[in-house]
């Protein structure tokens, strides 16, 4: 099962990265150009923080079941705070994603709440760019870009 459930982690890291790119981008040119929020953005932003809802699903999985990365941290928590690779998965990797996906449910409750398009615009832009910025730079780009089963 893990080997399953680690691919689907793997390949749905890159359809976060392009929801999270897609909302941004769209989020960055109505700010710019002062545009109207449509459906379209409506979408992406939809389209984002669901991915990232699914993932951390999959990543609290693996994390609590199905990781022996973890498992093993788990058995010696100390030993695990000195060994980089697994502290990196225990602790580092989860809670910078939780704060990404934390920080795209803040940007999503703004931009519902704002008063106008440039504030819907200027809430998004700051909340999903934040939120992408930490997924791209906490996934842990020297594991493989693509599942092998
Ligand atoms: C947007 C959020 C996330 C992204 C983009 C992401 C991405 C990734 C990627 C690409 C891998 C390596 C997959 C491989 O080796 O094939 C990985 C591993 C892992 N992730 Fe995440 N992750 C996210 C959130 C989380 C969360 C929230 C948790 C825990 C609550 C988590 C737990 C893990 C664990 C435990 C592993 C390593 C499993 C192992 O090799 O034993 N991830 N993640």
């Amino acid at each position: 099962m893990f080997p399953y459930v680690l691919g689907l982690h793997n390949v749905v890291r890159w359809l976060v990265l392009l929801a999270g790119v897609w909302a941004v981008a769209l989020a960055w040119r109505g700010w710019l150009g002062r545009r109207t929020w449509t459906k379209a953005e409506a979408t992406a932003s939809r389209a984002f923080v669901g991915m990232l809802d699914f993932q951390f699903l999959i990543g609290l999985s693996l994390y609590v079941f199905f990781s022996p990365l973890t498992r093993q941290g788990f058995g010696d928590m100390g030993a695990a705070m000195r060994d980089a690779p697994i502290r990196y998965f225990l602790v580092e990797h989860p809670v910078i994603m939780i704060g990404a996906i934390a920080a795209a449910h803040v940007g999503a409750t703004q931009v519902k709440r704002a008063a106008s398009d440039p504030e819907r615009f200027q809430r998004a832009s700051i909340w999903f760019g934040l939120a992408l910025a930490a997924v791209a730079g906490f996934v842990p780009w020297a594991r493989p870009l693509m599942p092998s089963f």
